[in-house]
Parts: C-alpha cells; structure tokens; sequence
C-alpha cells in the first residue's frame, strides 16, 4: 500500500470551474478573482481579502503593508521557512522564540522576553493546522502595543475560542500550495480589517500601482504578487467544500487517535481548551529519543511518507548566518546564532524525535488502519534491529 503525505482534493467541480474561466478568456483577472476573495473574508470574518501569488508573499506583503521595516518581528524557530523568509524581504529580522512541546506553537511565557525597543510585530504561526493561544498572545501584543501578523498557511478554517485563525491580529497571512486545506497549485492572500493595508496590498502585488488609476501611477515599490482568475476559479470550487474537507481531516485525525492512544512513549496530538484544529497532517512527537528515523526509514518501506517535523529555523545555515551576523550589531534578543541547543530545548527535541503522516480527506479508513498498525510494528521494531545490514 502507498500512503503520500498529502493528496489535494479535485474532483468534476474544479475542472469545470477552471474549463469555464479558459473559455471566457478571463484567466488573469476577473469575476471568480473578485468573489474567490470576497468569500475567503466571509468564511474568516474579516472585511477584506487580497490575494497573492504565495503565502511567502504574502508575509511580506503583511509587514510591508504595516510599514514595518528595519525592525525585529518575534516569531517561533519552529516554522518552515518561509516564515522567516517572509520577514526577512519585507527588510526586517526575525527574532525567533522557543515552542511548547505540546502544541509545537509559541512557548507564549517567553514571548515578552524577547521584546527590545527595536520590536516591531508578534507573528504567532498556528503551526500544523492547530490554533495558538491568540488569548495570550493579542493580551502582550497589546500590552506593548505591537501589531500581530498571524501565520495561518497550516490554518485556515482552524479556531480559537470560536474565532478564526487569521481575524484576531492586523493582518493574517495564508497560502493555497498544494498540500494546504484548500488549494489553488500555489497561491496565498492576507485577511485584514484595514481598508489601507489592504489598498497597500493590492498595490504591492500590483508592481507597485494602483489597478484603478488609469494613468500608470506607481505609488509604492511592488513585485508581480498577482493571483490569477483561473486559480480563483479553482479556489471557488474548492472553497464550496471547505467545510467537508475540514470535517474529514478531524476525523481522521481522532480515528488515528483512537487506534493509538493505547500506545506508550508516544505524544499524539491534541486541542486544548477553545480549539478547533483543522489537522494540517497528523503529527506525533516520540518520548524516547533518538528512535525517530529508524521509525521514519521502517513506516517509508510500507510505503507511508513519512514527513519530520521542522526542525528549528535557527540551527539552519542560513539562518544561523544572519543571526551571527545581527549578532555583531549588539541587540541582545538576537543573540541567537548557533546556540539552539541552549536556547531552544523544546523546538531542537521535537524537531529530532517528531515526525508527521498524512491526515487528508481522502484517506481510507484501511489506510488510517493501515498507518497505526504500521506505527505500532514499527515501535517494535525499531530499538530491536537495525533495518539495513
Ligand atoms: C507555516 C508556513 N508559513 C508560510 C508558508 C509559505 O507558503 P507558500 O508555500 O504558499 O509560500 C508555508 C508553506 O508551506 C508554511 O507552512
């Protein structure tokens, strides 16, 4: 049995969608761009959508939008990259906190430490589909007067104390890459109640002009950030099923559950009080270390893609050089570089021993069987012999 990480859910719907904009010859802009947008903010609950072509852009697009530059932006090591990267084109520098261990989001006890004068944004990122404590976090953003940007590319359709990931902060940044709960292929958009940072966005993916000026007048620096109609159309499509899609990945999620909560050394993951995970995949963290990619390397060869959980931004190369380098220039809470072990125990453990497999809407319930029984043997196994002679 061949079980990918992640499968995007199309079906008759979507090609039609996509057939009729390739028709009406309106693939780059259009009617479907104009309601794929006006219907992603009614299922948020926010005023405004802008979408963009990634949900990297649209970090970028966030903070620029804020006119956040030349400053540090507090967010958690453990993300993909793009998070940081986000951060790092908009010209700032991303100060990065350790995680919990529990819910792999901001360790939110550590965030005010992190604040210099120099501070900027918090940008909590609601990562693999489970909210972060937005409770606490918008009570220290507000305390210091900080804007949030949430990182919501695992999240969308996922709560806090019934309010979606992506309306608590200034700005809630999204991607629609291929293994996201909705996708367009690639694509991404910000959610804002800010009618100016969302004029600022559309003027930024615009090369920097205002789309309804006719007189070619560029009022900010721009990229090409544009999302296309046929994508919209495709978005439309699926965003008609959101609800399902969402609906299927939790139980997924609580029937692996229920197959492997029996099983000892192993943390499975959970919702805390007030929230609704949309279960971006299904990610399990092993209490006894150092087994992980003998387990990983047994789960792979019965055919289950096996994904590691990130490890932290700050022990990758790139990173580590920036913040060496930002070292140099003396602000104390970027004293980071190279020293992730010391600093951040919690991401560097779960980004060893932590591991994620697939929890998609199509997924069988053989295969959600299939997967525990596999994860179990694989337990067994591992610590017994070594796979390979
Ligand atoms: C947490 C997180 N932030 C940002 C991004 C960037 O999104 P995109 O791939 O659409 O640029 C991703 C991408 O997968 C992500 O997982």
């Amino acid at each position: 049995m061949k079980i990918p990480v992640g499968v995007p859910d199309f079906d008759e719907d979507e090609v039609q969608q996509a057939v009729k904009v390739i028709r009406s010859g309106w693939v780059a802009r259009g009617e479907e761009l104009e309601q794929f947008e006006q219907r992603l903010a009614e299922f948020i609950g926010v005023k405004y959508v802008v979408t963009v072509n990634s949900g990297t852009a649209a970090l970028e697009v966030a903070l620029r939008a804020l006119e956040i530059e030349g400053k540090e932006v507090i967010t958690t090591t453990t993300s993909c990259a793009p998070t940081a990267n986000g951060i790092i084109h908009s010209g700032n520098k991303p100060v990065m906190v350790d995680i919990s261990r529990e819910d792999y989001n901001f360790d939110v006890e550590q965030i005010e430490q992190h604040i210099t004068p120099n501070t900027a944004a918090i940008l909590p990122v609601h990562i693999y589909g489970r909210p972060a404590n937005m409770e606490r976090i918008m009570a220290i953003a507000q305390k210091h007067r900080l804007p949030v940007i949430e990182d919501c590319a695992q999240s969308l359709g996922a709560k806090f104390q019934g309010k979606m990931t992506g309306s608590f902060g200034e700005v809630g940044c999204f991607s629609l890459n291929i293994n996201k709960v909705i996708t367009t292929g690639e694509g991404g958009f910000i959610a804002t109640n800010n009618l100016t940072i969302a004029e600022k966005a559309r003027i930024i993916r615009n090369y920097g002009r205002e789309v309804s000026r006719s007189d070619y007048c560029y009022t900010m620096l721009g990229h090409n950030f544009k999302f296309t109609n046929l994508q919209a159309a495709i978005g439309l499509a699926q965003l008609n099923k959101i609800d399902r899609l969402i609906a299927a990945r939790r139980s997924n999620a609580a029937y692996l559950t229920s197959l492997l909560n029996d099983v000892p050394g192993m943390q499975l993951p959970s919702e805390g009080k007030g929230e609704f995970s949309i279960f971006f995949s299904y990610p399990i963290l092993l209490q006894q270390p150092g087994i992980r990619d003998q387990l990983k390397e047994f789960l792979e060869q019965q055919g289950i893609e096996v994904r590691t959980l990130f490890r932290p931004m700050c022990d990758q190369p790139y990173y580590q050089k920036l913040m060496g380098k930002s070292q140099q220039q003396g602000s104390k809470s970027q004293q980071q570089g190279g020293k992730s072990k010391q600093q951040y125990p919690q991401a560097e453990y779960v980004g060893e021993n932590g591991f994620y497999v697939g929890c998609y809407p199509s997924l069988t319930k053989e295969q959600l069987e299939y997967i525990a029984e596999s994860i179990k043997e694989g337990l067994q196994f591992v610590g017994r012999a070594p796979l390979k002679p």
